[in-house]
């Protein structure tokens, strides 16, 4: 387990799903952590967090209102901080097509934001969350979340001395967090009808958890430049709908804008930067100021084939219904019942 003790972590977004497993497992597991902070701008978010962590009895905790627009308000809030976690996003992908300049604002702008205000204070370490829709973008909130990643794995070709690692890491469907389809077809299924965009659609699945656990791997192992995917299974959207309501009409409404019928964490042209850490695979950096073999030999690295993909479609790993509903009770309604 990372010891975080004495150290003062920011979560840009802890109000979110991932930032509230975050300060979750860091509250659980790192009592003695000197300050969590969590930065975003909705004070009824921050409120209600404040009701589940009262500072009373997280003394740690600290909650900043701010936007990752605001250069300054970070350079403030970042004061005294050792590490970042980076989740704060625009995420929905219909929203971003809709709204182009917001998303821009707030996930290029944010990233070059956080990145600069960084190297205006002394934090040391930094992990930025990315997105499967980052990986051969056909969105824009791929396409923004690409250039996030590209900003967070530069940053560390002009830190100088500075001795900040900045790192990545990018996975796809989060199970049940805000907006996503688990939830949705949940509550759709009161009226009876569950709308399919396309039956051939599949998506990697991850827990919250197993976000969590990656960003804490990221934050305890990066060398600086790396951009980690975890090894997770898929399944297919119509096992979803059948796990949740097998009864439902599944009417085809087609797919939407932006979205794809598989996903990728990994195309051909990353496999040659990609490597096999064995619960993980990362793409190291192009240009990076640590040696290849030494980072090898640390990680047992195993570089992957030329022409390795990773693809929701053909992945060698998959939920059935029957793993979708115990995932389902699991993590998203323990009362569910199909
Ligand atoms: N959920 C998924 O399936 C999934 C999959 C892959 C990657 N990711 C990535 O993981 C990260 C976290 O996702 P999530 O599911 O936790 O998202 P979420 O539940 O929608 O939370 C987003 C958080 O960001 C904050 N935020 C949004 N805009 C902000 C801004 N301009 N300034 C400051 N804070 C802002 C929100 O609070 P306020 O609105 O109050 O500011 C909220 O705390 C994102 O970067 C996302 O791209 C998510």
């Amino acid at each position: 387990m990372f010891n975080l003790k004495g150290k003062s972590i920011l979560i840009t977004g802890g109000t979110g799903s991932l930032g509230k497993a975050l300060t979750s497992h860091i509250l659980k597991n790192n009592p003695e952590i000197r300050r969590l902070i969590i930065y975003s701008r909705d004070e009824q978010k921050q409120f209600q967090m404040a009701q589940e962590y009262p500072d009373t009895k997280y003394p740690q905790i600290r909650y900043f209102i701010g936007d990752v627009r605001d250069k300054e308000r970070l350079v403030r809030a970042f004061q005294g901080v050792d590490y970042v976690i980076h989740a704060a996003a625009m995420k929905h992908v219909h929203i971003a097509e809709y709204n182009p300049d917001e998303c821009i604002k707030t996930n290029i702008g944010g990233a070059e934001n956080v990145v600069e205000a960084c190297f205006k204070t002394k934090v040391q370490r930094v992990v930025a969350l990315s997105t499967d829709k980052a990986c051969a973008p056909i969105n824009l909130y791929g396409a923004t979340k690409l250039t996030s990643d590209k900003l967070f794995i530069a940053a560390n070709n002009i830190k100088g001395e500075n001795p900040i690692k900045f790192s990545v890491v990018r996975y796809g469907n989060v199970m049940g967090s805000n907006g996503s389809v688990i939830p949705f077809f949940i509550n759709k299924k009161k009226e009876g009808k569950l709308p399919i965009t396309d039956p051939n659609m599949t998506r990697f699945n991850i827990s919250l958890q197993g976000g969590v656990d990656m960003v804490m791997h990221a934050l305890e192992h990066a060398w600086g430049g790396e951009l980690f995917v975890p090894k997770i299974p898929s399944y297919k959207i119509m096992d979803v709908a059948n796990a949740i309501g097998p009864e439902c009409e599944k009417p085809i409404v087609g797919i939407r804008p932006g979205e794809k019928v598989h996903e990728e964490m990994i195309t051909p042209s990353d496999a040659f930067y990609t490597y096999d850490l064995g619960k993980y695979y990362t793409i190291l950096p192009a240009t990076h100021s640590w040696k290849l073999d030494d980072y090898i030999k640390t990680f047992n690295a195993r570089k992957v084939n030329l022409g390795f993909s990773y693809n929701s479609g053909d992945n060698t790993e998959w939920e059935t219904i029957d793993t979708l509903r115990s995932l389902i009770k699991e993590h998203v309604d323990s009362n569910f019942k199909a």
